[in-house]
């Protein structure tokens, strides 16, 4: 039998690779323009960051977390999220005293959660994702979602649905909950056994319940919106109307609660349906929380942010064509002619890529042919013919692939050659415009 990867877990190989690593670069990109530096947090953490914060209320914490006891007894967590680890990083080593506030940060990496996996739900997955943290205010939670379609923005994506609510104060939430507890109490005997228990410990948490039934008889259920504060209304008033002025179109979901225990006052999730009508599932989640740090032994702070799931990003892009133009292909393949020039064409190999273009070989005096499927292969733009006799006058073939036009090149020239060649179409080759 031949091994195989631990279900729910996925491998991310090559071209896909590439994909990512462009996802989390714009990612980076727009984080950066907004004033965010990167925060690289362990993947391991005590099992209490997470019951402490992300909240035992929450199906995450409940019993989707890999908890195990390490050799010494410890009960640590494999992170099923960034931002409990980001307000314990942030307690820890006291950023909140020394830093300029709010607090900036964003990070990407793997998470774990041990979920059934389907279409867009992985066991360990990726995000990638923002924690502005120190400063109580409806201008940063706005900044924030402005951040998080600025950046699908830049990655092409058309056609989004943010999805907007309001969780108000923790006064609004306890009105809510008690309305929420009376409504559910009177149905409670035919929903479905997590109904039951989340009834118990966060009704709001029923609103999000998949099966058909239970749905049905949430939509009868008290909403949000009649619960919130005044306070708490105006300043969900006062974010909406920023993203009004920044031409940011949302939509107001009275039924969007969230999966964790910490949020407060504005939530958001954004959707979107792929070209091909697949439904990975919301492509990011986030929102203010208030009482995530002290509940992590810091000062009473509020925060805001949100994580992206990578996977659902890039299968988005992948099946609506936004990452097709991302292969370059290699700049030079070098096709050594017989035995002799092997050593030579190491040589010149290794001086290609010094001078800063992609470059691959055989390194061995395998047939022309073979080297041209290989070089095929690699979408390559250029191969460079290494023949004994040529290379006596020190020279060598170069060949356009795509125009299949071949020159003779002198060797002594060949930085000049491949600036001049390179930058002369600079729309296939922006990795060497400088
Ligand atoms: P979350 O909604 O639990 O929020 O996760 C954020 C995103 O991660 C989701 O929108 C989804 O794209 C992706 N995701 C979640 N579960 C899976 C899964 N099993 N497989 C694939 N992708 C998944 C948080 O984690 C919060 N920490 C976000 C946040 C940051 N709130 C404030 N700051």
């Amino acid at each position: 039998m031949p091994a195989i990867a631990v279900k729910g877990t996925h491998d991310i190989l090559g071209k896909e690779a590439d994909g990512y690593r462009y996802i989390e670069r714009v990612f980076e990109a727009v984080a950066q323009l907004y004033g965010y530096q990167e925060f690289r947090i362990p993947t391991l953490e005590y099992t209490d960051v997470f019951n402490r914060s992300t909240g035992e209320g929450s199906d995450v914490v409940r019993k989707e977390m890999y908890t195990f006891l390490d050799k010494g007894n410890r009960s640590v967590t494999m992170r099923p999220e960034f931002t409990a680890g980001v307000a314990r990083a942030i307690v820890e080593h006291k950023l909140y005293a020394t830093e300029d506030l709010p607090i900036k940060c964003f990070y990407y990496g793997p998470v774990f959660r041990y979920e059934r996996p389907q279409l867009g739900r992985y066991r360990q997955f990726h995000q990638a994702g923002v924690e502005c943290i120190g400063v109580n205010s409806a201008r940063f939670d706005a900044e924030c979602i402005c951040l998080a379609m600025q950046v699908l923005g830049m990655l092409g994506f058309k056609g989004l649905h943010l999805k907007i609510n309001s969780l108000g104060d923790e006064a609004s939430r306890k009105a809510y909950r008690d309305a929420l507890k009376a409504y559910f109490a009177e149905h409670i005997d035919d929903m479905c056994a997590d109904c039951h228990e989340r009834l118990e410990l966060n009704p709001m948490r029923i609103l999000d319940c998949k099966v058909e039934h239970d749905q049905e008889i949430a939509k009868g259920a008290p909403k949000m919106k009649d619960y919130l504060s005044e306070e708490s209304e105006k300043r969900f008033y006062q974010t909406l109307s920023i993203l009004n002025d920044m031409d940011i179109e949302y939509e107001i979901d009275d039924s969007l609660v969230r999966g964790l225990d910490y949020y407060g006052e504005v939530v958001f999730e954004v959707h979107a349906i792929s070209k091909t009508g697949a439904d990975y599932g919301a492509l990011l989640g986030g929102g203010h929380y208030d009482g995530l740090l002290e509940a992590l032994g810091g000062p009473q702070m509020a925060g805001v942010g949100f994580a992206f799931g990578l996977e659902r990003i890039y299968n988005v892009m992948k099946d609506d064509g936004l990452l097709d133009d991302l292969e370059e292909g290699l700049d030079i393949y070098v096709m050594p002619v017989g035995e002799s020039v092997l050593d030579e064409s190491f040589e010149l190999v290794s001086a290609i890529r010094n001078m800063g273009y992609t470059c691959d070989s055989p390194l061995a005096a395998i047939k022309l042919g073979s080297q041209f499927k290989k070089a095929a292969k690699k979408k390559a733009h250029y191969a460079l013919i290494v023949g004994e006799e040529e290379l006596q006058r020190g020279v060598a073939q170069l060949k356009d692939l795509e125009k299949q036009e071949q020159k003779e090149i002198s060797l002594e020239n060949l930085e000049e050659e491949l600036d001049s060649l390179f930058g002369e179409d600079e729309h296939e080759h922006h990795h060497h415009e400088e």
